[in-house]
This record gives C-alpha cells, structure tokens and sequence, in this order.
C-alpha cells in the first residue's frame, strides 16, 4: 500500500496499477477517499456473507437478519462514529464484527450483556446501539484502568453520550472483577470478549431461553 501511495499522483502508474491490481485500487480508494463509505461497504458486504448462517445458527428467518443489518444501515450510526474519530482508532473489531454483534443482540434481545475489553469502544458502542433500539437492557464492560489508549481519549470515547445510560464500566482485571460481577448479576444473556491479552481469541456466548445456545469464535 505504501507503494500505491508513492506513486499516486502519477497518472500513468495510477493507470497501470488500475490494470495490474484492480482490487488494491479499489481498496485504495474506498479507504482514503470515503471511509465512511467503505464502512458501510464493509457491512452490506457481511450482510450477503453471513445472514443465511446466521439465521440458521440462531434459528430465525433470513429475512429477520436482513432487516436488522438494513436497520443499522438505514441509520447514521456510522457517520457518529467516523465522527467521533473511528479513522485513528486502534485495536478495535473490525466494523463487519460489529455489525454482527448488533444483529445477533437483536435477535437474543438481552437483559444484561457483559463485555471485557473495550478499548477505544467499538464492540460497545455497537451493543448499546441495539440495546437503545429494542429499548431494554444493560451491558456490564471491564477494562483495565491503564490500557494503552490514543493520548488525550478515554476508554470508550467512540461511544455516542446518547447511548451511554444503559452502560455500566468496571475498570480492572477482569480475572478479578469478571466473578464478582457474574455472581452479583447472575444471569447473562450475552457476553463478548475481545480481549487479545487474556485469550488471543475474540469470543461472542450467548444465551437464548434459559440455556446457552452456542458460541461464535472469531479468530
Ligand atoms: C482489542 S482491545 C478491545 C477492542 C474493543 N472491543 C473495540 O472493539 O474497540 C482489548 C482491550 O482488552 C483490555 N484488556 C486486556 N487485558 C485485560 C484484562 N485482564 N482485564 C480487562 N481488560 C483487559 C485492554 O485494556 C484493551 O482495551
């Protein structure tokens, strides 16, 4: 990439390039020029790609899944977060991820969600987007008090003020803090865990009916 930006002024390697390398230019250019854009993209994208599996998985209609992806992108929930700085931010899920958080938060419809790991806030804020829209819920995040965060931003500064009254953040290890929390809560409905430190894996549990349903692994 840093290639292509090298050499970007040059039309005639621009031409080149668009011949040799199409896909990298196009990349290119949704990324630098529109990335509110080529998020969006990237969620209507994951919708084509997963909603058949996913509805099959959770045991709903397709269609159910596609409105709620179609939900999400029929709001300027994206353009909030560009807004509140998701281009410099770092270590996040990616946006298709979050997407999926949101739709499967839909479907499980939870009381209480518990997350560890947040960060700059990305997997939060796209859970408390579902939580504000289906109007109940709470979601329980635990971070570290010192995780290395951009110079100046809080933990979860991309979250919207808007979303915030039914986020509660405990800050510390969550080895500590995550029992503690459980046995005062007792029954969670959902939990997601991106949290590359303690696991290396991000990790998506949920809980339908009383029982727990399954978990989705990202690796
Ligand atoms: C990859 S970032 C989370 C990204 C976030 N979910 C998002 O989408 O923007 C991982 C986070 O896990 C936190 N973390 C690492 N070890 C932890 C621990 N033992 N207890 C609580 N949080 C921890 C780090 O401080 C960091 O903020």
């Amino acid at each position: 990439m840093s290639n292509l930006i090298s050499i970007e002024n040059n039309f005639l390697n621009k031409m080149l390039l668009m011949i040799r390398k199409p896909s990298l230019v196009l990349e290119h250019i949704l990324t630098s020029h529109d990335f509110e854009r080529s998020r969006i993209t990237r969620i209507k994208v994951a919708k084509g790609r997963f909603s058949e599996s996913l509805a099959a998985f959770l045991d709903v209609n397709v269609n159910e899944i596609r409105g709620y992806f179609d939900s999400l992108l029929d709001t300027d929930f994206i353009r909030i977060l560009v807004l509140r700085g998701l281009k410099d931010a770092k270590a996040t899920i990616l946006i298709s991820e979050g997407a999926l958080l949101y739709v499967v938060c839909r479907v499980v419809k939870p009381e209480v969600v518990v997350e560890t790991g947040v960060g700059a806030g990305l997997s939060t804020a796209f859970i408390l987007k579902c939580l504000t829209d289906i109007g109940k819920g709470h979601l329980i995040s635990i971070d570290l008090p010192d995780q290395n965060i951009l110079e100046g931003r809080e933990i979860g500064y991309l979250i919207p003020p808007e979303l915030r009254r039914r986020w509660k953040l405990h800050k510390g290890d969550s080895k500590v803090l995550l029992p503690q929390l459980l046995a005062e809560v007792g029954m969670v409905d959902m939990s997601f865990h991106a949290h590359a430190q303690a696991m290396s894996i991000r990790c998506l549990s949920i809980t339908m009916s009383g029982g727990t349903l399954g978990e989705v692994v990202y690796l």
